[in-house]
């Protein structure tokens, strides 16, 4: 099911030139099973037209407190009642001045001091803009009222400035407003997840790696962020984008995972360990590219030496003041036997276990949690849901430390 399934957004366009940026974000929102009201300031109106929102919405759109497309002449109760959350993107500085004072002269601000939701807005402006304190004042206060600032990110602006004041990305704006309805199981808990292969070189050219896509670590990533969780994510080789809000630490070999981990794994409240991480590293790995012998033709394989990696879970799991530890197993035989016994040996209260054919690269998985009581099945699901309810077993399970 699309991660806003059922979910009615008001999204709301000011002046500015991100308004660009909205029409990708509607068509997201309705891609992910919203229904969308676009209202737009008349300023918003200077930037793009009501035409294309209406069409990637495929609602009406509103500019007008005034419109008689609503008979009661009430646009600014009707189209916020029933709303689960209205979003104001691009938000100007303007309007966020308007909304600190709750001034209602338009469409936008009336609806927005008369709503009976949630409010996020995603600023969008100049630097300088950004920066001057009346700016900083409007902000601080939207958020003392209970308002959701998102972003702005920092990078380069439209007037040929760099700095803070860019609206967040479309694809950013979809993840805070689907975290926004998850519940906060994990709120300022810190997490800590490995995800990806490992490669471990053989020569400048060659390495040792496996299957892994990373896809399960990312989206356990993504949801214990959404579940209001501080995450950081230590991860191998993949060809997945970093999840919105998660700090990514890349690494290349077992032995660079496990640093990565040990550097950052001290004040983290749980320890999510999905990474298929190589067991054994080339310990005579060739400084230059490893040649076939061309000259006598006889057959030439190379001499491999192995060394044990070490197990990164394991030595979390013993440290003092570890943190809450959970392991992946992904067997091709007697999962619960294996799972189970490799959770004991491993020291730690929580194992994810799987059949290795369910799982490398695809989109759905199977999985069991694997704990002191036994194995819980759950039932096939896409990736992200699976995911989910992993940090919602997890968030039951983690013990209340003072
Ligand atoms: N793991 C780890 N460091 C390693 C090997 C594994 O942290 N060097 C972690 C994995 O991230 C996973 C769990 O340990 O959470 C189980 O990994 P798996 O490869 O299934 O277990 P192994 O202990 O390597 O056992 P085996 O390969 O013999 O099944």
């Amino acid at each position: 099911m699309p991660d806003l399934h059922n979910k009615r957004i008001v999204l709301g366009l000011s002046g500015g030139i991100a308004c660009y940026k909205s029409a990708e974000l509607v068509r997201r929102l309705v891609e992910q099973g919203a229904t969308v009201d676009v209202i737009m300031t008349d300023a918003a109106t200077h930037f793009i037209t009501a035409v294309t929102m209406q069409a990637l919405s495929g609602r009406p759109v509103f500019t007008d407190a005034w419109d008689p497309r609503i008979p009661n002449n009430m646009a600014h109760i009707d189209l916020s009642r029933g709303a689960d959350a209205i979003i104001v993107a691009p938000a100007s500085a303007d309007f966020m001045a308007k909304l600190v004072q709750g001034r209602a002269d338009d469409l936008l601000s009336t609806l927005c001091l008369a709503r009976a939701c949630p409010l996020l807005v995603a600023p969008a402006m100049n630097r300088e803009m950004w920066s001057a304190a009346p700016t900083q004042r409007n902000v601080a206060q939207l958020k003392q009222d209970g308002v959701s600032v998102l972003g702005p990110a920092a990078g380069d602006q439209a007037c040929g400035e760099t700095g803070d004041g860019r609206m967040l990305e479309p694809s950013q704006l979809l993840a805070e407003l689907i975290a926004f309805f998850q519940p906060k199981l994990l709120q300022s808990k810190r997490v800590l997840i490995t995800a990806g292969p490992t490669i471990e070189p053989i020569d400048p050219v060659r390495v040792l790696t496996n299957r892994s896509s990373g896809k399960t670590g990312y989206a356990l990533a993504k949801a214990a962020r959404e579940a209001g969780a501080e995450v950081t994510l230590v991860s191998g080789p993949t060809a997945l984008p970093t999840p919105h809000g998660v700090l990514c630490i890349q690494v290349q070999t077992a032995q660079q995972m496990h640093d990565a981990v040990l550097a950052h794994v001290k004040q983290q409240d749980v320890f999510i360990s999905v990474a298929a991480v190589a067991d054994w590293r080339i310990e005579n790995i060739a400084t230059d590219k490893i040649k076939k012998d061309h000259t006598t033709n006889k057959s030439h394989t190379p001499d491999l030496k192995f060394a044990l990696n070490p197990d990164i879970l394991a030595t979390v799991a013993a440290l003092p003041n570890a943190p809450w530890c959970v392991g992946f197993a992904a067997e091709t035989e007697r999962l619960s036997e294996f799972a189970q016994a490799k959770r004991v040996r491993k020291g730690i209260p929580m194992l994810i276990g799987n059949l290795a054919q369910h799982v490398m690269d695809a989109d759905h998985t199977t999985v069991s949690i694997f704990d002191e009581h036994g194995e819980h099945p759950l039932p096939t699901s896409a990736k992200q849901d699976i995911a989910r309810q992993l940090i919602a077993a997890i968030a039951a399970r983690l013990p209340n430390k003072k």
